[in-house]
């Protein structure tokens, strides 16, 4: 249900044109799916808010996506809409919109990839649709170094090596902070045990940890490895638009039902990957990047991390 539309809106009017009373109906049906926010108001879902048609008549705005995430409170709202004869208006998605959003929600970092290679053809055509992303003065600071085959596979044995040593670089630039603060702490601490649990890791087992840490280097058996430099002549600012870059190519990649997982882990070793890939001092070692397809099976591909609501993040006014 509801896969080409955007939203669903039930409008505060009968079929046959009287304005639905109670007044605070729209207001009432909401609260069935909200929530008590911090400030101890009630948060309205995403999913299902009140709202107003330009006349002023109340509406309630139910997104298709409570269809597959809440079943009953859909068939609630539903057939609420449908007991008092209100008025429905289906909000059609524009062409591409939910193939889009489909693309964005089924994206995922995967830490295991199939050995099924990736053209060059391939390759060149998602780092063109990437490159089509804003940067400032259109300076599109990024440059790649795409391997796969002995050149991916000397990169990984070089860099492995060096892991296997615990030899330290220093990084070129800051990406993780000395201390970890809430709510970042947790965050990253959930992220460590969901992973460690899917892959059968126990707690404190170190040698486990860094084996897992080690496959970074690998870029997780993926086919193909990318690794993006930034010109040091320019400033850290532009480091966005590296970001706006790299989120278009992983979203250009799953659209053409590839996977992948960005690595900062490179960036760990500067020195080796410069002196592996020949490149110049001029080029601060930005991350890596493993492009291929994903391996099903693997249990470290079933994390779905979670997300924070945007009331949580976003401060709206005049809304
Ligand atoms: C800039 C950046 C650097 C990352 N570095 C690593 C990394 O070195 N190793 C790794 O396994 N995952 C890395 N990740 C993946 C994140 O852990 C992942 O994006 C996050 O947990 C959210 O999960 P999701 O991508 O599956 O939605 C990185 C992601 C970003 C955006």
């Amino acid at each position: 249900m509801g896969k080409d539309i955007k939203k669903l809106v039930i409008i505060g009017e009968t079929k046959d044109g009287k304005v639905f009373r109670p007044s605070d109906w729209a207001e009432r049906l909401c609260s069935l799916t909200s929530a008590v926010g911090n400030n101890k108001k009630l948060k309205y879902s995403q999913l299902v808010h009140p709202g107003h048609t330009p006349a002023g008549v109340k509406t309630v705005t139910v997104n298709p996506r409570l269809h597959q995430l809440d079943p009953l409170a859909w068939k609630f709202v539903i057939d609420f809409a449908k007991e008092h004869g209100l008025q429905f208006e289906a909000i059609p998605a524009p062409p591409g919109y939910t193939a889009l959003t489909e693309t964005f929600r089924a994206r995922h970092s995967v830490r295991r990839f199939l050995p099924t290679p990736v053209s060059r053809d391939v390759v060149t055509e998602l780092l063109e649709l990437a490159s089509r992303s804003p940067s400032g003065i259109n300076a599109q600071p990024w440059k790649v170094y795409a391997l796969t085959g002995n050149a991916r596979e000397a990169l990984s044995a070089a860099l492995l090596e060096r892991f296997a040593q615990d030899a330290t670089e220093d990084r070129e630039y800051d990406y993780y902070p000395d201390k970890w603060v809430e709510p970042w702490l947790s965050r990253r601490r959930k992220l460590g045990f969901d992973l460690y649990g899917l892959v059968g890791i126990p707690k404190g087992n170190k040698s486990r940890v860094k084996e897992q840490a080690g496959r970074n280097y690998l870029f997780f058996d993926a086919p193909v490895g990318l690794i993006f430099t930034f010109d040091r002549h320019l400033a850290q600012g532009m480091l966005l638009d590296y970001g706006i870059f790299i989120g278009h190519l992983i979203i250009a990649a799953q659209a053409r039902g590839l996977a992948s997982c960005m690595q900062t882990a490179f960036a760990d070793y500067p020195q080796t990957v410069r002196r592996h890939l020949g490149i110049s001092t001029h080029e601060m070692i930005v991350g890596g990047l493993a492009l291929g397809y994903r391996d099903p099976e693997a249990p470290e591909n079933q994390i779905i991390t979670e997300r924070e609501p945007v009331e949580a993040f976003t401060t709206f006014k005049g809304f």
